[in-house]
């Protein structure tokens, strides 16, 4: 592979943005942020460690406290928080390496302990059936059955994504990542499983696109629409989802956002993160057929697969998750064909400091015996 022209190593430019590769590192929740939820000088070591990504996008980062459901996560709401990503966007931004901040609200996916005892808010009192989930005690709960938000509370929490767009730009990122996947609080708006209102933002394929337009609508009077990403996940099952109508929900919400013109949209296409079985899984050559601008794919690729896929032309950024987190030197990894370091262990995934976090060593490190306690 070293000797032919690699497309996925190959430079991409757009709205004043410069990526040095198409290798995208994939947003990827760490909870090393402290009860506090304020990025600090650990997460700054950690993110700059990777950049040699082409562009990182932040793991999934709070807009407002009601938007809380992961223990220590961070947040973009306050001023400390603002002040704490800076640490993290100067840091990177030491690389020349472009820096995107994902906007998470976890919805029904939340519980009462992280909201001062009330019920999680949700498009729908339909309860999460998955897997139990971790407090901020830290002991792991049944889910519980959310509140439906008014219609016009629909509006505050568009306006609270408004107030975290605005808080990304001040905290120097260079975009952000709207987090429409995976069984959160947006995800919940598209589904027809998780979404009953009756309202306009409710029914129709339509209506349920309408929270998400709104949002992204929010994000524009802050930012170009070139600096706004979406993330969507139409095949996944994680967070209990899975619609029988997933491919006439997602195609339209890829019609849809075309018109926007953004800087990119990022599926999930792979099933490697669980997929729902309702039917055939739908692919990037689906997603070129009805979305015009820049496509990003994600989940389970390796290098030959990321690298066919834009050369393909099915494809042109590429999110990479769980291989990063091992490995921090990763697009040198795939440039030089160095072997990577053993997986992280899940262990190490959510697991509050140092360790399992930015002690991996890079491949030159590694060489020399360098072996992190956490690859052991
Ligand atoms: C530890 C961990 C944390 C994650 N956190 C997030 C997150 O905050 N936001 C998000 O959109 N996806 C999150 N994901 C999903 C990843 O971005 C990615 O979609 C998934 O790992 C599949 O890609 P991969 O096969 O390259 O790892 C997370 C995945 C992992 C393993």
């Amino acid at each position: 592979m070293s000797n032919q022209i690699s497309h996925l190593l190959s430079p991409l430019q757009w709205d004043g943005l410069s990526l040095a590769n198409r290798v995208v590192m994939s947003p990827m929740t760490r909870a090393r942020a402290g009860e506090e939820m304020i990025a600090n000088e650990l997460m700054a070591k950690y993110y700059a460690q990777r950049s040699s990504a082409g562009l990182i996008i932040s793991e999934g980062t709070f807009i407002s406290k009601e938007a809380v459901g992961w223990w220590q996560a961070p947040g973009i709401w306050s001023d400390e928080q603002v002040t704490g990503w800076k640490k993290v966007t100067t840091a990177v931004h030491g690389h020349d390496t472009p820096m995107f901040l994902q906007l998470w609200h976890t919805g029904r996916a939340s519980h009462s302990d992280f909201l001062d005892g009330e019920p999680p808010v949700a498009p729908s009192a339909i309860r999460h059936a998955g897997d139990k989930i971790r407090t901020s005690s830290g002991e792991k709960k049944a889910h519980e059955t959310p509140r439906a938000l008014e219609t016009d509370e629909v509006r505050r929490v568009v306006d609270d994504y408004r107030n975290a767009a605005e808080n990304a730009k001040l905290a120097g990122f260079d975009g952000v990542e709207i987090h429409a996947a995976n069984g959160y609080l947006i995800d919940q708006f598209l589904q027809s499983k998780t979404n009953h209102r009756v309202d306009q933002y409710g029914g129709t394929v339509e209506n349920r696109f309408r929270f998400l337009r709104e949002i992204v609508e929010a994000c524009k009077d802050v930012w170009p629409s070139q600096r706004i990403g979406v993330r969507i996940s139409p095949n996944g099952s994680f967070n209990d989802m899975g619609s029988p109508d997933y491919r006439e929900t997602f195609t339209y919400v890829a019609e849809q956002l075309s018109d926007y013109e953004l800087a990119f949209l990022d599926v999930i296409d792979g099933l490697k993160f669980g997929f729902h079985k309702l039917g055939e899984p739908m692919t990037l050559e689906e997603f070129r057929g009805v979305y015009s601008g820049r496509l990003m794919g994600n989940c389970g690729y390796e290098r030959e697969d990321a690298e066919r896929r834009i050369a393909d032309g099915h494809a042109d950024l590429i999110a990479i998750g769980r291989p990063f987190i091992s490995n921090p030197d990763l697009v040198e990894r795939f440039a030089n064909d160095w072997e990577f370091n053993e997986p992280a262990k899940a262990d190490v995934w959510y697991s509050f400091d140092a360790k399992g976090y930015v002690d991996f060593p890079n491949y030159e490190e590694a060489q020399q015996g360098e072996l992190s306690e956490s690859v052991r």
